[in-house]
C-alpha cells in the first residue's frame, strides 16, 4: 500500500501490560518489542519510569531498555511522570553513553480533576506545572517529548468531559514543548462525533496531524473512532497488538484498539502504515498466550484461521 502514511504506535508494552496482575518477565517484554519490531512497526512504547508502588508491573523498565535489541529507525517512547523518573531515566542514559536506549519520553496528564488525582496524585494545574519543568530539562539533554490527555471523551469519576477543557491542555503540552499530543479515551466511551469534537477543539491551537488518536476498545467503538480521526487529518494512531491492555486507574476499561484491525482497516482504506498484517497478529496471538489469555483481536483471529 502507498497511499498517505499513518504512523502506528505500539503501546503493547507499556499499556498493554501494565495492568497484568502476574508478573511479565523481561525476557517476554524484549521478545514482544522484537516482534513488533520484525512486523515493522517504527515506534514502541517500551514501559515507564513510574512509581513501582503505583503500577508495579512497569518496575522493570531500566531492565528491558537496557535488553531489548536496538533498531535503528524506531523510536522506543517511555512515559514518565515527574522530575524523579525523568532523573532515573537520564542516570540510565548516561551508563550507556554508546546505547541509544531511547531518544523519547511521554508526559501524561487528564482533562478532568479526579482522574488526574486518582492517576498522578495532583491537581491539573499541579500537573502542568511539574509536566512543563520535566520537558524542559528532558528537551535540554535532547530528548523528544510526547504528550498525552487522558479521559478525553468521559471520565470514570467525572462522566462527561468539556471537550473544550483538552483543547485548552492541549496547547499548554504544545507550549511547554511537547511535539504531539495523543488524545486518550481511557476508558473507551467516546464515539465518533464525541472524538471529533475534541480534535475540533484542539484544532483551535494546531493541526490534526500534531495529534494522535489513543483509544481503548471497551465499548466497541475504538476502530470507528481511529477512522473517523483518521478521516479528520489525524496521522498518527496508538494501538495494541492482541488487543492488550488496560488502565489501572479506569476501572473496567479493557484494551487498546488492537493493531490488527486498525492496520487492516487502513491499508483497506488506501493508507500506509508499513506493518506487516500477519507478523502483528502473530505478535498479538504470541502475547496473549504468554499472559495467559486468547487474543483480543477479530481481525487477528481472522488472519491466523487462514
Ligand atoms: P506520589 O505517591 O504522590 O509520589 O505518586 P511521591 O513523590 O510522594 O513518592 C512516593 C514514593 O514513590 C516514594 O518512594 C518515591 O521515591 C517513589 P518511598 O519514599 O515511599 O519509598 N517515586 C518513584 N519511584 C519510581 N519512579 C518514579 C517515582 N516517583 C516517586 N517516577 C506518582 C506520584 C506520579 C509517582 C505516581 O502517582 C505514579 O507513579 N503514577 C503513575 C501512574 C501510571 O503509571 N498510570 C498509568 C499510565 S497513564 C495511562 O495509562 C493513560 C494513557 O495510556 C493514555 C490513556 O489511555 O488515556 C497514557
Ligand atoms: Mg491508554
Amino acid at each position: 500500500v502507498d497511499g498517505p502514511f499513518v504512523k502506528i504506535v505500539e503501546v503493547s508494552p507499556r499499556d498493554g501490560l501494565q495492568n497484568e496482575k502476574a508478573a511479565v518477565s523481561v525476557e517476554t517484554k524484549v521478545e514482544l518489542i522484537r516482534r513488533l519490531q520484525d512486523a515493522g512497526v517504527c515506534a514502541i512504547e517500551a514501559g515507564s519510569f513510574v512509581s513501582p508502588k503505583w503500577v508495579p508491573q512497569m518496575a522493570d523498565t531500566a531492565r528491558v531498555l537496557t535488553s531489548m535489541p536496538l533498531k535503528s529507525g524506531i523510536s522506543y517512547p517511555v512515559l514518565v511522570p515527574n522530575a524523579r523518573g525523568l532523573d532515573d531515566l537520564l542516570s540510565l542514559l548516561d551508563s550507556h553513553p554508546n546505547q541509544p536506549l531511547t531518544d523519547e519520553i511521554a508526559i501524561f496528564t487528564a482533562a478532568t480533576e479526579s482522574f488526574t488525582r486518582k492517576n498522578t496524585n495532583v491537581s491539573i494545574t499541579e500537573s502542568l506545572d511539574r509536566l512543563s519543568a520535566v520537558t524542559q530539562k528532558a528537551k535540554a539533554k535532547g530528548l523528544k517529548v510526547r504528550g498525552y490527555i487522558s479521559v478525553v471523551a468521559g471520565c470514570p469519576y467525572e462522566g462527561a468531559v468539556d471537550a473544550k477543557v483538552v483543547g485548552d491542555i492541549s496547547n499548554k503540552l504544545f507550549q511547554m514543548g511537547c511535539y504531539e499530543v495523543s488524545l486518550g479515551d481511557t476508558v473507551g466511551v467516546g464515539n465518533p462525533s464525541s472524538m471529533l469534537s475534541v480534535l475540533n477543539e484542539c484544532a483551535r491551537f494546531n493541526p490534526p496531524d500534531f495529534f494522535a488518536a489513543h483509544c481503548h476498545d471497551t465499548f466497541g467503538t475504538g476502530l470507528a473512532n481511529v477512522l473517523a480521526m483518521v478521516g479528520a487529518g489525524v496521522r498518527v494512531v496508538d494501538t495494541a497488538v492482541g488487543g492488550l491492555g488496560g488502565c489501572p486507574y479506569s476501572p473496567g476499561a479493557t484494551g487498546n484498539i488492537d493493531t490488527e484491525s486498525v492496520v487492516y482497516a487502513l491499508h483497506s482504506e488506501g493508507f500506509n502504515t508499513g506493518i506487516d498484517l500477519v507478523k502483528a497478529a502473530e505478535a498479538g496471538e504470541w502475547i496473549a498466550q504468554a499472559v495467559g489469555k486468547g487474543t483480543n483481536s477479530s481481525a487477528g483471529r481472522a488472519l491466523l484461521a487462514r
